[in-house]
């Protein structure tokens, strides 16, 4: 443990140097690791009533029990609970308010047909959540015992996934400094807790495109900023420009860097734009990480796949046979000439929340981008169409993958 702790911090050594040291001193200290064996459960005496299913709205109804964790510099981790959802009491000073020592995830819980409950790549949003742990001084911990932990709240709170297709349970792992003292340093205190909410498809009334405003008076992310991580210091800001968005009659941003306007991110979720190449070949770009960009477990899913597709070694249904993935840097005079020359195939956004969200339009400099959508009613070209396709029948657990991984038994939402 404390061999690979010290090579991960190596590693970040190089890319982060003042973060190291915080992650040194935070990780290599003898102090108990997450404890699986430890866990407590109280389950709760008086379960909720489960919301109509069609009427939920995302994120605005929970489970009954959630997953706590406290973690001290002097006795590392505690003993992990899972209780039933309650408020947290912090004492005011604690750092999480003041200096915005907090970070999460956000992935779901699928029911499958052989009535098991999977998760989709937990391995992915343990690793990220470290990542964003080291960059903010907050304590390293064991991943794999954290992911069986959610499992535990999986299992008890099963019944909370609604029964019809497209519905899921929403998880939110979350990290955050609860030290009770003012001052810019690293938190002596931390909490972990995971909560979940019982979650309907994002577009419920069938799959639409989104219009996308190219923000050139702000940025989301800068290089040596935190963009590359999933720090909540990083969501509050994107708010205004996104009601500055909507003003215009755009429902998301297109986040630029540079006086080049390279293009990062849309929302957030991860962009992906399919060129024709004068050969025919299409070439699905998404730009390089660099640290501006958040390492999606969707972008890194439909990457693979993408790749599987270009090499033959696993087709994805609807895309071309002539296909080519590269991560590269695009800029928006890129997108003004393929719109010109007419080789701009589809643009779409990739994430947890919508899988695949597909763009017809862009505003930029006062003019719109018009970007083909596919047939009329799809709601999204065929490329975008195949990665949602193989993904929602990966995450359902329709077809065997290794990337779904079972927490449980399906109970009914009753
Ligand atoms: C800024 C940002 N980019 C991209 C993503 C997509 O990441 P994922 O595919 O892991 O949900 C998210 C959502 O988590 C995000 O907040």
């Amino acid at each position: 443990m404390l061999a690979s702790l010290s090579f991960r911090g190596a590693r970040a050594a190089r890319s982060l140097p003042r973060a190291t040291t915080l992650l040194r001193f935070q990780s290599t200290a003898q102090t108990p690791n997450i404890d699986v064996a430890k866990l407590k459960v109280e389950t709760t005496a008086a379960p909720k009533p489960k919301p109509e299913a069609k009427s939920l709205k995302f994120g605005h109804s929970f489970t009954d029990h959630m997953l706590t964790i406290p973690w001290n510099e002097k006795t590392g981790w505690g003993a992990p609970e899972i209780k039933p959802y309650q408020n947290l009491s912090l004492d005011p000073s604690s750092t999480v308010f003041h200096y915005a020592f907090t970070l999460f995830e956000g992935t779901k819980a699928y029911r499958a047909p052989d009535g098991t409950v999977r998760l989709f790549r937990p391995d992915k949003n343990m690793e990220r959540m470290k990542r964003s742990a080291a960059r903010i001084a907050l304590p390293d911990f064991d991943g794999e015992a954290l992911t069986e932990l959610i499992k535990k709240l999986v299992q008890i709170d099963a019944d909370w996934i609604p029964e019809e297709k497209g519905y899921s349970m929403y998880l939110r792992p979350t990290l955050m400094g609860t030290q009770a003292a003012l001052g810019v340093g690293p938190s002596s205190d931390a909490l972990l807790f995971v909560i979940a909410s019982p979650v309907g498809p994002y577009y419920p009334q069938g799959f639409k495109p989104v219009q996308l405003y190219a923000t050139t008076e702000f940025v989301r992310a800068a290089p040596g900023g935190t963009g590359g991580y999933k720090l909540g210091s990083n969501y509050a800001p994107g708010v205004v420009p996104q009601v500055a968005a909507a003003k215009h009659g755009y429902s998301q941003n297109l986040w630029l860097l540079g006086p080049e306007h390279a293009l990062t991110e849309v929302g957030t979720m991860n962009l992906f734009v399919a060129l024709r190449k004068p050969d025919g070949t299409v070439e699905l770009i998404t730009p390089p990480l660099d640290d501006v960009i958040l390492p999606g477990v969707t972008r890194d899913s439909i990457l693979q796949l993408a790749r599987d597709h270009a090499s033959g070694k696993n087709k994805v249904a609807g895309l071309p046979d002539k296909f080519e993935v590269s991560e590269r840097k695009l800029v928006m005079k890129d997108l003004v000439d393929a719109e010109k020359n007419g080789s701009l195939v589809e643009v779409f956004g990739a994430g947890t929340a919508a899988v695949i969200s597909a763009v017809d339009k862009i505003g930029y400099q006062g003019r719109d981008i018009e970007i083909p959508c596919g047939p009329p009613g799809q709601g999204m070209g065929e490329i975008a169409k195949g990665f949602l396709d193989r993904m929602a029948a990966i995450q359902n657990g329709e077809i065997e993958h290794p990337w779904s991984i079972v927490a449980g038994e399906a109970k009914p939402y009753a």
